[in-house]
């Protein structure tokens, strides 16, 4: 496994190379992200993944400076997984000012783009650089950031990017909590409270399954019950997984998606949900 942090140097390393899959990610890795690693194998002879803690996708009141950097476990976790390692320096990703930005689509300012002003730009942007710098044919993010997810795709086939991009299902701890690298932010009680988030989702999936067409209703009783036990929700949403707009009842393919905080922690989760016929 080599570890790279010039573009210039990933660049000859990956020249001769035909089947790449990446796996981007902001490090401090945990089993979602190795999961991802695994089966970016089933899709490319040379797997890349890349660190990088990119300044452009967090406000100036976020924890950019407190996103845990964690480089040399993360290596240690990789061997073994992966064939090249990218981990630029900020710098090296952005040498001047970067004034060259994505525009995603509007539902970047819906859900957790009305509580991240610009977040969804600075991601979608650093994700163009990385697919510019790596030239993966295949690349591979998962589906605890659904929205994230689904506006990489959109820019991808929009931009006529040729990059496959699949989506990886959510790892969970025992207890159903999706693995994070924020999860190591809660304290012990708030460790503790974070499955209800997964709980509550599952709840209104199984109404939903069982004939609930109110999404109108099922999202406030939701919104209720997680601020009853002290969460402070930014959002709990039915939508149809095509194109994150709000479900209506006649849809088949739908998501729950959420997102909350418990003390400074702010987690996300989701829930596919597939109606027969
Ligand atoms: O999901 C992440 O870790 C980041 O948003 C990504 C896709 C690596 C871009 O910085």
């Amino acid at each position: 496994m080599q570890l790279i942090s010039t573009i210039a140097e990933l660049r000859t390393q990956l020249a001769n190379q035909r089947a790449i899959a990446f796996v981007p990610t902001m490090g401090n890795l945990h089993e979602g992200h190795l999961d991802l690693m695994r089966q970016a194998r089933e899709h490319g002879s040379c797997v890349v993944a890349s660190i990088f803690v990119n300044p452009l996708q967090f406000g100036p009141s976020e924890d950019f400076d407190r996103y845990p950097r964690t480089l040399d476990a993360d290596c240690a976790s990789l061997q073994g997984l992966v064939d090249v390692v990218f981990a630029p320096a900020v710098n090296e990703m952005y040498p001047a000012q970067q004034t060259v930005f994505i525009e995603p689509p509007p539902v970047a300012n819906e859900l957790c783009g009305a509580a991240r002003p610009g977040h969804f730009r600075g991601m979608a942007t650093v994700v163009l650089k990385l697919l510019n710098i790596v030239q993966p044919q295949v690349a591979l993010f998962g589906k605890k950031d659904y929205q994230q997810l689904h506006i990489i795709r959109q820019m991808v086939a929009q931009l006529n990017l040729p990059i496959r991009i699949i989506g990886g299902e959510t790892v969970r701890a025992a207890d159903g909590l999706a693995l994070s690298s924020r999860n190591q932010y809660l304290n012990g009680a708030e460790r503790a409270e974070a499955a209800f988030l997964n709980r509550t989702l599952q709840t209104m999936k199984s109404a939903i399954l069982q004939g609930e067409r109110d999404f109108e209703r099922l999202q406030e009783q939701a919104v209720e019950a997680l601020a009853a036990r002290g969460w402070r929700v930014d959002y709990v949403a039915v939508r149809s997984q095509s194109d994150l707009r709000a479900a209506s009842g006649s849809q088949r393919e739908l998501v729950i998606l959420a997102a909350a905080r418990l003390g400074d922690t702010r987690l996300l989760d989701n829930a596919e949900v597939c109606l027969a016929g």
